[in-house]
């Protein structure tokens, strides 16, 4: 069936400036890393797509290497957009990655000017579009100096291929040089893609600081630890959840009795919040001020729909701060 979008669909998402530019993203964006690999039904990933859009997500998150296999999030989210999402083109946000390897040999992986234009347009061309609206460089790379790496992104956004640039999971001195290089040629790096949640505090070292000086937004990645921070791991792995087997990126060594015993501490400060633990540590994630948006994923549009929910509740009073402090410790 032919779709039309929801006329108000803008009602209950909030937009936040990300970082000192113009651009607004929703609070909560969509991943494509998985559920839209070729092992999960169009209808599935059409589905999750549309009626996140109906909800106000205007911001859907791709790289060169999301499948498996690596390109078909490319490709699938290519076909929604020409079967339904092309007349809302100049509503989207779409981004997409290179820095992981792509292909064989020295020039389909890491950080050169030969890789980073070579999978932008391979990118492109996957997707059906003739511009991103965000291209990262996905990682640093320790082997190409970073000016080159800057000239590459430099190069999409004077093309036209690129509106935005950004940066993700450099640390902060490594995007202290990629933010002074790029100043140095008169490219603004508009955002960086940090893994950040109340599981993985890397970034609240050093990394915030540096992006509040040089005012570049942050968008939060697995925000919610891979689902380890919902309900979901209370009583055992599931079979049909990402640590039981639905993807190799999370090993279901990694959901520890502790992180369980701390989830399902946290989940009683969420209910007493009015929310589920996914939104509260969502809200929590959004608590920093160069956070404009987090980067969630999905494997069906009712885990979005409750993930969305968060914005009903994002202040914390310093009881709740505290007592979150004491159980993440
Ligand atoms: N820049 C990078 O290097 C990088 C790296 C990783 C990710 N990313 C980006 O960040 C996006 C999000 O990453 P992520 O998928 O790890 O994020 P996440 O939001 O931490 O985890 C999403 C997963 O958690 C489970 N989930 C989500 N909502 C739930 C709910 N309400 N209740 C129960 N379970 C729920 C689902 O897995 P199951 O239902 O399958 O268990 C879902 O696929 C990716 O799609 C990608 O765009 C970027």
């Amino acid at each position: 069936m032919m779709y039309k979008a929801k006329p108000e669909r803008y009602a209950d998402m909030k937009y936040i400036s990300c970082g000192k530019s113009g651009l607004k993203l929703p609070a909560v964006s969509l991943g494509l890393w998985h559920t839209y690999g070729e092992a999960t039904p169009y209808a599935t990933a059409r589905e999750l797509t549309l009626r996140s859009f109906d909800a106000g997500i205007t911001h859907f998150d791709i790289a060169n290497n999301y499948g498996p296999p690596p390109g078909s999030a490319e490709t699938t989210f290519g076909k929604i957009l020409k079967d339904d999402l092309m007349p809302y083109r100049d509503e989207l946000i779409i981004a997409s990655k290179a820095g992981y390897r792509m292909w064989d040999g020295p020039y389909g992986d890491m950080g050169s000017r030969k890789y980073i234009i070579a999978s932008a347009d391979q990118s492109l061309k996957r997707c059906g579009l003739e511009y991103f609206d965000i291209f990262y460089h996905h990682r640093p790379d320790s082997q190409t100096p970073i000016e080159e790496t800057i000239d590459a992104l430099k190069h999409l956004v004077d093309r036209g291929k690129a509106l935005y640039a950004g940066i993700s999971n450099y640390n902060a001195e490594q995007t202290k040089a990629a933010l002074e290089a790029a100043k140095a040629v008169g490219l603004k790096i508009l955002i960086h893609q940090v893994n950040y949640s109340m599981f993985n505090r890397g970034a609240e070292a050093d990394l915030f600081r540096v992006l509040d000086e040089y005012g570049v937004g942050a968008i939060a990645y697995s925000p919610l630890a891979q689902g380890q921070l919902s309900d979901k791991y209370f009583n055992g792995i599931p079979v049909n959840s990402r640590a039981g087997g639905v993807s190799h990126f999370l090993n279901p060594d990694a959901v520890t009795p502790e992180k369980v015993e701390k989830a399902k501490k946290l989940n009683v400060i969420a209910g007493r919040r009015g929310q589920t633990l996914s939104q509260m540590a969502l809200a929590w994630v959004m608590r920093n001020n160069c956070v404009a948006s987090v980067l969630a994923g999905a494997s069906n549009f009712g885990q979005m729909d409750e993930n969305a929910g968060f914005i009903q509740n994002l202040e914390f009073d310093a009881g709740e701060l505290a007592e979150i402090e004491a159980i993440l410790l």
